[in-house]
Parts: C-alpha cells; sequence; structure tokens
C-alpha cells in the first residue's frame, strides 16, 4: 500500500504567524503544504492568491500542492507556477470557465504535478475521461470554499472508484481527500484507496501538530 501523506491546508493556519505555522507543521511532520485559492465565483469565498504561495514558498522546502477553486484557472496557473507551486489542481465543474484538458496540459508543460478535482455533487464520470493523464486526483468530502466543514462519507464510493482505477492499471495515481479530514475520517478514505490527506482545523487548530498529523495516518502511539 502507498505511504499516506498528510498536506495540512494553510488555510487554517493563523495568518498573522504564518512563518512560525508553517515551521510547526514541517517539524511535526507534515508531507506537503496544501494551499485552498478562492476567488469569490467558483465558490463563495475568498482565500489568497499567488503572493501569499510566493510567501510561503520561502518558508519551506515542502511540496506546495495548490488547488485553485478559481474560474479561468488557465489564465492563473502561469502565476501559480511562478510562486512555486509544485502540483496544481484545477475543477472539473463546467461552473470553473476553463477548458480542462488544455489547463492540464498547461500544468503538465509547466512541470508540476497535474491535478483534477471535482465536487461532492459531480459524478465520478465527470473526470474519469482525464485519470491518465493526470498525477492527482482530488476527490472533495465537503464542497469546497470554507474550512471547518463535516466530511460526507458518501464521497468514499469515488474513492474507491479511483482505486480500482488505479489498482486495474497498475497506475501511479495520488488519490488525495479534502475537507472534514480528521482521525476518525482518516481512517476510513484510508481504507477505501485515499493516499493523500488534506487537513486544516484538525492540523492547525490542535494543541500538538505532531500528534495530530500521527493521528490522520493511523500512527497515534507516535509522539
Ligand atoms: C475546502 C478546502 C479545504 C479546507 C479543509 O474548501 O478545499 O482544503 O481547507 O479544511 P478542513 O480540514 O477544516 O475541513
Ligand atoms: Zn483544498
Amino acid at each position: 500500500m502507498a505511504p499516506v501523506l498528510v498536506a495540512p491546508s494553510v488555510l487554517a493556519a493563523d495568518f498573522s504567524h504564518l512563518a512560525d505555522e508553517i515551521a510547526r507543521a514541517e517539524k511535526s511532520g507534515a508531507d506537503w503544504l496544501h494551499l485552498d485559492i478562492m476567488d469569490g465565483h467558483f465558490v463563495d469565498n475568498i482565500s489568497f492568491g499567488p503572493a501569499f504561495v510566493a510567501a510561503v514558498r520561502k518558508q519551506t522546502q515542502l511540496p506546495l500542492d495548490v488547488h485553485l477553486m478559481i474560474e479561468h484557472a488557465d489564465h492563473y496557473v502561469p502565476r501559480f507556477v511562478e510562486a512555486g507551486a509544485n502540483s496544481i489542481t484545477v475543477h472539473v465543474e463546467p461552473e470553473a470557465k476553463h477548458e480542462v484538458a488544455s489547463t492540464l496540459g498547461l500544468i503538465r508543460a509547466a512541470g508540476c504535478g497535474v491535478g483534477l478535482t471535482l465536487n461532492p455533487a459531480t459524478p465520478f464520470s465527470a473526470i474519469e475521461p482525464y485519470l491518465a493523464t493526470i498525477d492527482l486526483l482530488l476527490v472533495m468530502t465537503v464542497h469546497p470554499g470554507f474550512g471547518g466543514q463535516a466530511f460526507r462519507p458518501e464521497m468514499m464510493e469515488k474513492v474507491s472508484r479511483a482505486k480500482a482505477w488505479r489498482d486495474s492499471r497498475g497506475a501511479k495515481l495520488h488519490i488525495e481527500v479534502d475537507g472534514g479530514i480528521n482521525a476518525e475520517t482518516a481512517k476510513l478514505s484510508i481504507a477505501n484507496g485515499a493516499n493523500v490527506l488534506v487537513a486544516g482545523t484538525s492540523v492547525f487548530r490542535a494543541q500538538d501538530y505532531r500528534a495530530a498529523i500521527n493521528a490522520l495516518r493511523g500512527d497515534s502511539n507516535l509522539t
């Protein structure tokens, strides 16, 4: 089984102590940092943009996993590449207003990991045509826009289908879950085939980041 990677979502960090928060997450065993970009159009919230990603880049060597919840991602991809993204994930829904295959090609050409994601209401069939062209499938386990929402267990069917696809081809696809991930929902996600866990609240609002990250991996005895 692929090792489980934990990607704390900086959205839940204390932005007034950003450098400390990043250092703490890195020292506590985070594998990647997840950066949620929201434009107030595709989702009903505004988070941060390329300048913020560049500031995070200066503070860490960890891979930066950029999740674009924005319209016209193709227009903005070069700015996030320039800011230091290692992987860039875009949405498949028509409301994201881009030509999905061509945006995925742009990300690939820039040398970044290529990610695709789907909202809870979007069927698995929407991403199926792209599976062979991506490195990472992000299964949203909440409706995107805000941290701190409850996990939707019914999304596990999409995770299982992605795992079945990966296993049948012997493909190297990361299967990532995002939204409401805590020790309990992480366990369920891993059991269904996820190998990358995005977690905002359960890491950055914990007293002990290391214990929180270990608990997500299922290593609750490690400190
Ligand atoms: C939701 C974002 C998530 C969010 C997760 O729109 O894509 O990455 O930060 O936050 P938690 O872990 O608090 O649900
Ligand atoms: Zn996200």
